[in-house]
Order: C-alpha cells, then structure tokens, then sequence
C-alpha cells in the first residue's frame, strides 16, 4: 500500500486528509518513484484554498509538484532510467504521498552529495528564479532589487544574480538579514519608508526588479525607483501584469510561460544540483514534517514567514 495527501473540497489546510491507497505501478513510457522528500509551496495552499482557479473538483485531488526519491519501477518503453536511480521529479502530480508516478521527461538524476531535502526543495523557487532573471535580462554590473529576498525563491534569485556579477538589493525582515547577507545580498527593511531605504542602499539606482511578494507597497516601490516598467517582472502579480505594464511569469498571469521561459525553466534543475555539489549554492531548510503532518507544513508556509523551504518526509 501507499500513502498519500489529498483533498476533496477547498478550504483551509484542515481538509487536507492522509489515505491509504493502491500502490500505483508504472506507465508505459515512465516511473513508479518512493518519494522521499517533497517540496511544500505557497502555490499548494493557493489553488487548496482556491485563491488560484484550477478548475472544479470531481475526485479525490493529489497535492504538491516538488518531489525527490528513488525509482523502483520502470514501465515499458521507458529506456535510460532503472530501479534504485535517484531522481528529482519536476512537476510532479500529487508529490505529497510515498510513491508517484512520472514520464521519463520528468525526471532528472540526483547527485549523491545532494540531500534529499535539498533535492526537493530547488523545484519551483529555484526554477522559477533562474528563468525570472534571464527573462529579466539581469547580467554583471547591474543593481538587482528583489522583494521578498528571504523566501525560497529570493535566496536563490540572490545566489544566481551575485554569480553573475549584479549588485543584489533586497528586501526582508531584520531577522533574516545577516543570513541574505551571507548570501551576497544587501538587505533592507520592508514596511513604511522602504523607499528612502531602498534609495540609500543603492544610490547608483536599480536597473531591475524582481518583486517575489506581490504587496502594494513593493509594487509602488518599484514604480519610484525604476521607470521602465519593462524591466520591472512579478511572479505573484501576474492577474495585474498586463495592467500594469510588467512582467509576469506564472502567479495568476493569463499569459502562459514561453518555450524559452520553460526551457529556462527546465535548465535550472541540472544546473542548480551541480551548483549544490560542488558547495557552491545553498538552499535553506526551514523545517521538515511527516507527511501526516502535512497540513501543518501547509500552514507554516502560508505563515508567509516560513524562514526557509518546507519539506514533507514521506
Ligand atoms: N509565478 C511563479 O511561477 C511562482 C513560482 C514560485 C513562487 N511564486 C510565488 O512567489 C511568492 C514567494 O514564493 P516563495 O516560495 O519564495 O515563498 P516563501 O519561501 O514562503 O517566502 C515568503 C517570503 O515573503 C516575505 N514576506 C512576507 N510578508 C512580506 C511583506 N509584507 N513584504 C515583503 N516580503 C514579505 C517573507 O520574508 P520575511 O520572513 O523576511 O518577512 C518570506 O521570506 C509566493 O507568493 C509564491 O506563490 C510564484
């Protein structure tokens, strides 16, 4: 048997419930995978709580799309992956649960020097990060502001833009300061009077924004502080993008991603776990849960301040 979360109506994390159900086997053409971490993102909470349209609920639904583990079955016609390869499955259906299916396009080959947390953890922030500062045509020399620089996808939009040689402007809770400092970042206060502090940490200006959050005040920050709205991109505010005169990937944009913003996407993954390796990339776990516990997982993230990635051990 296996283990699984879902829901079957929206609501808050309380409907969220843990069933037992039929081990599933593998497809033709893909993998049965034991997860052995899975990544817990604000985007579950959102579309559980239908914040996020997706569509009506006509069964039992799965939940989570970050997930690492091992394969322990391949199904016809899935060449190149055996039993007992260690994999991190991106977009995964329903990652929230001990076993999981997935096509072999899905897959990517896990390091052994990097945990199983970490290798749950990188999926959507990190993917998402990476694609957004290509998007954002963000390259040496330049002053970054990201709103939002402790959460998962901050830590790693810093990590990426220092690499390349920006200037990283953030902002965040003091108690995350010396942590994004460490990081590369500098970090500012958000709340009232960001602006002038914004201002002060950088007074060569800002040639790109990354807003990570979504609140009207960073959204009229970066209007103060950058003219060219094209150079201003949000992964939150997406529904008012268009509005606006920003960019957008995903979080509520009617637009769909690009071939190259998928591509980009994509190619994170391999690059990320190379980076992580080598000793050259962190990823900060916050805290781990059981999977039982995963209504609680739920509710640290949409704390909005959940200091770090959750992470459901199966
Ligand atoms: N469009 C996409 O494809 C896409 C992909 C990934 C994520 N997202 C969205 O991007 C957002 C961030 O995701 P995440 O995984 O990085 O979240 P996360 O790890 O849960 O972090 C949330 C961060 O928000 C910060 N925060 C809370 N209130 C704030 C405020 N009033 N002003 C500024 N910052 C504030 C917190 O910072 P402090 O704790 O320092 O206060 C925290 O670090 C979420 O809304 C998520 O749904 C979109």
């Amino acid at each position: 048997m296996a283990e699984r979360v879902q829901y079957e109506r929206f609501g808050g994390p309380e409907v969220l419930e843990i069933v037992q159900v039929e081990t599933p086997t593998a497809p033709e053409g893909g993998v049965l995978v034991s997860v052995k971490a899975a990544g817990v993102n604000p985007i579950d909470g959102k579309i559980r709580s239908a914040l996020r349209p997706s569509g009506p609920i006509t069964g039992p639904r799965g939940l989570g799309s970050d997930a690492a583990g091992v394969i322990v079955e391949v199904g016809e016609g899935a060449s190149g992956w055996e039993a007992g390869d260690e994999v991190v499955v991106r977009g995964a259906h329903g990652a929230y649960a001990t076993h999981l299916t997935a096509s072999t396009d899905q897959l990517v080959r896990k390091p052994a020097g990097v945990t199983w947390e970490q290798a749950a953890a990188i999926g959507v922030p990190v993917s998402t990060a990476y694609q957004a500062l290509r998007s954002l045509g963000v390259e040496g020399g330049m002053t970054l502001l990201i709103h939002g620089g402790s959460g998962s996808v901050g830590r790693a939009a810093i990590q990426f833009a220092v690499r390349d040689g920006a200037t990283v402007v953030v902002t965040a809770s003091e108690g995350n300061h010396d942590a994004l400092l460490a990081l590369g970042a500098v970090p500012v206060a958000y709340g009232r009077g960001v602006v002038g502090r914004l201002r002060l940490a950088a007074p060569q200006g800002y040639d790109r924004v990354l807003d990570a959050i979504g609140t009207d005040e960073a959204l009229d920050a970066s209007f103060e502080l950058v003219e060219d709205r094209s150079h201003i991109g949000t992964i939150v505010m997406g529904a008012r993008a268009a509005e606006l005169g920003i960019l957008a990937w995903a979080g509520g944009n009617p637009v769909p991603l690009t071939p190259q913003e998928q591509a980009w996407r994509d190619e994170a993954y391999p690059v990320v776990l190379g980076l992580i390796e080598r000793g050259e990339f962190t990823v900060e776990i916050a805290r781990t849960f059981p999977l039982s516990q995963a209504a609680d997982a739920q509710r640290l993230v949409e704390s909005g301040h959940p200091g770090g990635k959750v992470i459901l051990l199966p």
